[in-house]
C-alpha cells in the first residue's frame, strides 16, 4: 500500500455550530473530524443560533475557539444590513463576509436594498461570500460589476450557475466559485433513499447537473465542504433542516475519483489547498502537512469524528485514508487518534 504527502488541506466552508447549537457540533468535534479528513485549516460560518453579525460577538466566538480547537480556523462575518457601522471594526478580523440571499438554516436571508447598501460599505480589499441560488447569482452580479469588490460564489450545484459565474470570470469579474462534494457525487435521484440525510442547500440536483460540474471543474476555484452538521433526531424529525456533514468524506470521495482518472492529485491540492489559500490570503507553515494511505475502506457514520455521527455517504467505498496530520511540526492526528489537547490549534 503506498502513502501520499499532501500539504494540510483548507476548507473554506464549514459550520462548526459553535456557540449556540453544540448538540450539533462543537469547536472541538468539528476540528477533529477536520484533522481525520486532511483538513488543517477551516473557516467558520456566520449563521451561528445567534448570527455573528456584532463586533461582541464575534470576539466571544473567536475567544471560545481559541480554547477549544485542534486546527486552524478562520471568521466570517454576518449581516442583515443592519450591522454597517460594524464593518469597520471587524474588517481585520475575519476572512470575508457571508450573506444569504435565500432561505437556509438561521433564515438570515437579505433582500436586495440590503444587498447593495452591504456591497457599498464593505470594505474593497475584503471577501464577500455568497449563499445565492439560480438567477439570485445575476442580481449579485449586478452588484460586482458595479463595485468590483471581489465575491465568492459558494456551493455551485447546477449547470445554470456554473455558467452564469464563467460568463463572469470570461468578464475579467473579481469572482471565483466552489463546488461541494454532495453535488458532485450524488443527484436528486439520491433523495429517495437518503430522505432527509440527502437534503441540503442547494438541493441536490440531476444528473445532467452533476456531469456538467464535473465537465467544467477547470472553471472551478475550490471544493468546499459546506459542513452543516445536524443531528440524527432532527433528521428523523417531520422538518428536518437542511444541511449535511463533509469534512471527513471529501477528500477520499477527490482520492477514489483521482484513482478513477476523473481528476488529478495535483488538481485536488490546486482546489482544496492553493486556491483556497490564494483567495484568502493564507500562508501556510512548510512543517504543515498530511499523510494519507492509499487504501480502499468503506466510509461508516459511526467512525466519524463530527458529532453528528452520520454521512450521506453511509456504506461508499473510498480510497485514501488520512494516516497522519502534522501542524507546524507537531504531530496531531494519527491513526484515528487526535493527539493534542483543545487550544493547540490558531484562531486565525
Ligand atoms: C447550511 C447549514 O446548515 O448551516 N445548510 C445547508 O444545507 N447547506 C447553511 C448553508 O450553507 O446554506
Ligand atoms: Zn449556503
Ligand atoms: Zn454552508
Amino acid at each position: 500500500m503506498s502513502t501520499i504527502k499532501l500539504p494540510g488541506l483548507v476548507d473554506m466552508h464549514v459550520h462548526l455550530r459553535d456557540p449556540g447549537q453544540t448538540e450539533k457540533e462543537d469547536f472541538y468535534t468539528g476540528t477533529s473530524a477536520a484533522l481525520a479528513g486532511g483538513f488543517t485549516t477551516v473557516f467558520d460560518m456566520p449563521n451561528n443560533k445567534l448570527p455573528i453579525t456584532t463586533s461582541e460577538r464575534l470576539e466571544e466566538k473567536k475567544e471560545d475557539a481559541k480554547k477549544k480547537i485542534v486546527c486552524d480556523v478562520g471568521f466570517y462575518f454576518g449581516s442583515l444590513g443592519e450591522n454597517i457601522d460594524e464593518f469597520k471594526k471587524i474588517k481585520n478580523k475575519v476572512y470575508g463576509l457571508k450573506l444569504y440571499l435565500n432561505q437556509t438554516t438561521g433564515g438570515y436571508i437579505i433582500d436586495e436594498i440590503a444587498l447593495k447598501k452591504i456591497y457599498d460599505n464593505w470594505p474593497n480589499d475584503s471577501l464577500i461570500l455568497l449563499h445565492s441560488e439560480e438567477n439570485i447569482i445575476d442580481r449579485v452580479m449586478n452588484e460586482v460589476r458595479r463595485t468590483g469588490k471581489r465575491s465568492h460564489f459558494c456551493h455551485l450545484s447546477s449547470k445554470a450557475e456554473l455558467v452564469a459565474v464563467i460568463q463572469a470570470k470570461k468578464d475579467n469579474l473579481p469572482v471565483t466559485c466552489g463546488v461541494c462534494p454532495h453535488h458532485l457525487f450524488l443527484t436528486e435521484k439520491d433523495v429517495s433513499l437518503l430522505g432527509a440525510f440527502g437534503r441540503m442547500k442547494p438541493e441536490l440536483k440531476s444528473e445532467k447537473d452533476r456531469q456538467f460540474l464535473w465537465k467544467n471543474l477547470k472553471y472551478v476555484d475550490v471544493i468546499e465542504s459546506d459542513h452543516a452538521p445536524h443531528t440524527l433526531d432532527e433528521k428523523n424529525s417531520d422538518h428536518p433542516p437542511h444541511g449535511v456533514p463533509g469534512l471527513e468524506t471529501t477528500l477520499p470521495l477527490l482520492l477514489k475519483a483521482a484513482d478513477e482518472k476523473k481528476l488529478s492529485i495535483d488538481r485536488i491540492i490546486e482546489l482544496c489547498y492553493t486556491n483556497q489559500a490564494h483567495i484568502l490570503g493564507l500562508r501556510q507553515d512548510k512543517n504543515t502537512y498530511i499523510e494519507v494511505d492509499m487504501m480502499e475502506y468503506i466510509i461508516r457514520g459511526k467512525d466519524l469524528k463530527t458529532k453528528c455521527g452520520w454521512t450521506p455517504f453511509e456504506g461508499w467505498k473510498v480510497k485514501g485514508r488520512v494516516k497522519r496530520v502534522v501542524l507546524r511540526g507537531k504531530k496531531v492526528y494519527e491513526d484515528g487518534k487526535v493527539l493534542v489537547k483543545p487550544g493547540f490549534g490558531k484562531v486565525l
